[in-house]
């Protein structure tokens, strides 16, 4: 290959990447499958096709992608690229494997950027490989690294909680300026803008879990349901309650929709394991501070997110308690990946730093 042609096909590969990150950004965070992209290109660089996955019991993005190519056009397939953000499973599922169906169309070249953490479906690319397709990560195909981040970030939560063999945990905070998430009196409705509030009902719909503690419940009696603007949300999170008091015979976490359970523990890693037993892969911890700061002492937050309201107090509760650091040194301290103005607030997502 000349070096004009490996820089062209470097540039197209990237920007096929670059859409299956796109097209994997859509997919669901909710129901334990990974939200996948994929292109397909003819043997001349031009997209034939792309598909996503839609969540489980749906097709595989490959899968998606080959079923959405023109049945005139079936034949460019042959020597052709599939870009796809993870490695083709191999696996047969619910789906049969996509290593199989990429190699059966006649694509020559498969480049996927996230390898597959799930040993019940890794071997997708060394089996490609061994039947004679050209295989590269995104690494090896000279790709942009700032793609190739955001094709790991897509799957970061899924391709963790495969790993580690619990749920991803992200943790909210609704503060003030001052860091504050109630009142003195215990008041905290509402700190955060309507947009925030619209925002965080958003993500509840997107994961499988939303868990607080007893404190926030006696509190608040939240309903912890997700709600769009005209009315609940399609999917509804399972609201798990931690603590060792006794849920109130009226509150109304025990009303619907969805499903509510209540774990009278203090052990919330406990709890993770049980929801990952149930197939949580994306839970969200929203609150209050004594079980925010319990979370990050024993190091199961993944992921923050905080919306922080131009609003201040003065005194009331903070959103993290003592968590033993004394020195500068020893803060915790946060990458931002994504910000967003929520009305007058602002709203950071935030991942542990020195971890993907
Ligand atoms: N602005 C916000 O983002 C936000 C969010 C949530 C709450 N809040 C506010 O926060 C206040 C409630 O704070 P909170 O800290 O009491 O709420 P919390 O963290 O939700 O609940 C604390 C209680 O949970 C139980 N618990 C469960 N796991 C625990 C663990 N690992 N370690 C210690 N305790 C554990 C304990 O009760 P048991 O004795 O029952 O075991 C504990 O007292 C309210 O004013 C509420 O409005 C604000």
């Amino acid at each position: 290959m000349t070096a004009t042609t490996a820089a062209r096909r470097t540039a197209i590969e990237n920007d096929a990447m670059a859409r299956a990150v796109e097209l994997a950004e859509t997919g669901p965070l909710a129901g334990g499958n990974p939200r996948v992209g994929c292109v397909l290109l003819d043997s001349d660089g031009r997209v034939l096709a792309v598909g996503r996955h839609r969540g489980a019991g749906t097709v595989h993005a490959e899968a998606d992608a080959l079923a959405r190519v023109p049945p005139e056009s079936r034949g460019a397939l042959v020597g052709g690229t599939a870009v796809v953000t993870l490695e083709p499973c191999h696996h047969t599922g619910r789906t049969p494997p996509c290593s199989h169906a990429l190699h059966a169309a006649g694509l020559a070249r498969v480049v996927h950027a996230v390898a597959d953490p799930d040993p019940r479906a890794a071997g997708g690319a060394q089996w490609l490989r061994a039947a004679g397709v050209d295989v590269s990560t995104a690494e090896e195909a000279g790709l942009d690294p700032v793609v190739v981040a955001r094709a790991r970030d897509v799957a970061a939560s899924w391709a963790t909680a495969v790993r580690r063999g619990r749920p991803w945990l992200v943790a909210k905070t609704a503060t003030t300026l001052d860091g504050r998430v109630a009142a003195t009196y215990g008041t905290s409705r509402w700190i955060t803008s309507t947009e925030s509030r619209a925002h965080a009902h958003t993500v509840r719909a997107d994961v499988d879990a939303i868990v607080v503690g007893t404190g926030t419940l006696l509190a608040d009696d939240p309903a912890l349901t997700a709600r769009t603007a005209s009315g609940p949300a399609d999917h509804q999170p399972l609201r798990v309650v931690v603590g060792e008091r006794p849920v109130p015979p009226d509150a109304r976490i025990r009303r619907g929709p969805g499903e509510w359970l209540h774990r009278p523990t203090r052990d919330l890693a406990a709890v993770l394991a049980e929801l990952h037993d149930r197939g949580a892969r994306h839970v969200l911890l929203e609150g209050g501070p004594t079980v925010l700061t319990a979370a990050l002492q024993v190091g199961l937050v993944d992921e923050l997110h905080a919306y922080v309201a131009p609003v201040l107090l003065g005194a009331g509760p903070g959103a993290v308690g003592d968590l033993g650091i004394r020195t500068i040194a020893d803060a915790l301290r946060w990458r931002t990946v994504r910000t967003q103005r929520l009305g007058d607030d602002l709203f950071l997502a935030l991942r542990p730093e020195g971890e993907s």
